[in-house]
């Protein structure tokens, strides 16, 4: 879509792809490129042939953290009356699977937007980092909440306390990645993994990280519960049948995504 200026969209397949594409800035998040991410995000979310959303950022930054230049001279009630960052968080809104390809820096706002993707796939070449505390700050996108429950309080603590960086072997072995590439396969990798899960069932895919998600929100017990029902769920669709007959014949299952 050209009436993006500071991200690039494209779909290929059943893949959703948001390119950050400010390199003179290294991809730093001002209000118009996080306004341009939702409203991509969102309008992937709304298209039943999309079934994954993939985040890219360039080769030598994901993202240096929100825009520094933009935000300096705010005052305090201008912050508040404009609830800075709250719409940004309405990536996290979106229902379909989002994953993200990170390569270079990832700092601040940067490694929160990548927080907010449900599947994080790390360049070797990666560096997260929530360097606000140098600025004096502090994470304001969800960094004290995302990174303390993906890596745990002391990595949290040290991390956003003392603003070093974790390299891409440090966030696979903490839990903040699922899976470190090398640099020049990223893209490709990345997106072999988003083609994946955008073949399953939509259905079942978005039940998925629904319930998953309701494991940072609720009781164990409750959790369980609401997985099971959701569960019981999918057996109201076309996709379960397909999905067991494929596997009773022994082929592939072709999925309708309803
Ligand atoms: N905001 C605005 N501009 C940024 C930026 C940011 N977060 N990060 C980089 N840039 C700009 C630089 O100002 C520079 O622009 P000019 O050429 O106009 O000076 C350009 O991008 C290239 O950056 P550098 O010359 O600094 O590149 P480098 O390779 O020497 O260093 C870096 C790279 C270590 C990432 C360094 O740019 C850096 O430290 N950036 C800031 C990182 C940071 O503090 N992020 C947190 C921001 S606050 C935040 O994110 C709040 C929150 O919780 C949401």
């Amino acid at each position: 879509d050209s009436s993006y200026q500071n991200i690039v969209v494209e779909t290929r397949g059943r893949v959703g792809l948001i390119t950050l594409n400010r390199p003179k800035a290294l991809n730093a998040l001002n209000s118009q490129t996080m306004e341009e991410v939702v409203a991509a995000a969102r309008a992937f979310d709304r298209e039943p042939g999309i079934g994954a959303i993939l985040l890219s950022g360039s080769e030598k930054a994901f993202a240096a953290g929100a825009d520094i230049k933009e935000m300096s001279s705010q005052a305090y009630s201008e912050m508040y009356l404009a609830d800075w960052f709250a719409h940004w968080d309405n990536f996290t809104r979106v229902r379909t699977p989002t994953i993200a390809a990170v390569s270079g820096y990832a700092l601040g706002g940067g490694c929160e937007l990548a927080m907010m993707c449900d599947v994080l796939i790390a360049a070797d070449t990666a560096q997260f980092g929530q360097p606000e505390i140098d600025l004096g700050v502090l994470p304001g996108m969800g960094g004290s909440q995302r990174l303390t429950r993906a890596v745990g309080k002391a990595k949290a603590m040290d991390m956003i306390l003392t603003g070093r960086r974790m390299d891409a072997a440090e966030a696979e072995r903490s839990g903040l990645v699922s899976r470190v590439v090398a640099a020049d396969e990223l893209a490709d990798k990345a997106f072999e993994v988003a083609e994946t899960i955008s073949t399953r069932s939509l259905v079942a895919s978005l039940a998925a990280k629904e319930a998953v998600n309701a494991a940072f929100e609720t009781t164990l017990d409750q959790g369980v519960l609401f997985e099971r029902r959701v569960f019981h769920a999918a057996f109201a669709t076309e996709d379960q049948k397909e999905g067991m007959s494929a596997f009773a014949e022994k082929r592939k299952a072709e999925f309708k995504h309803r």
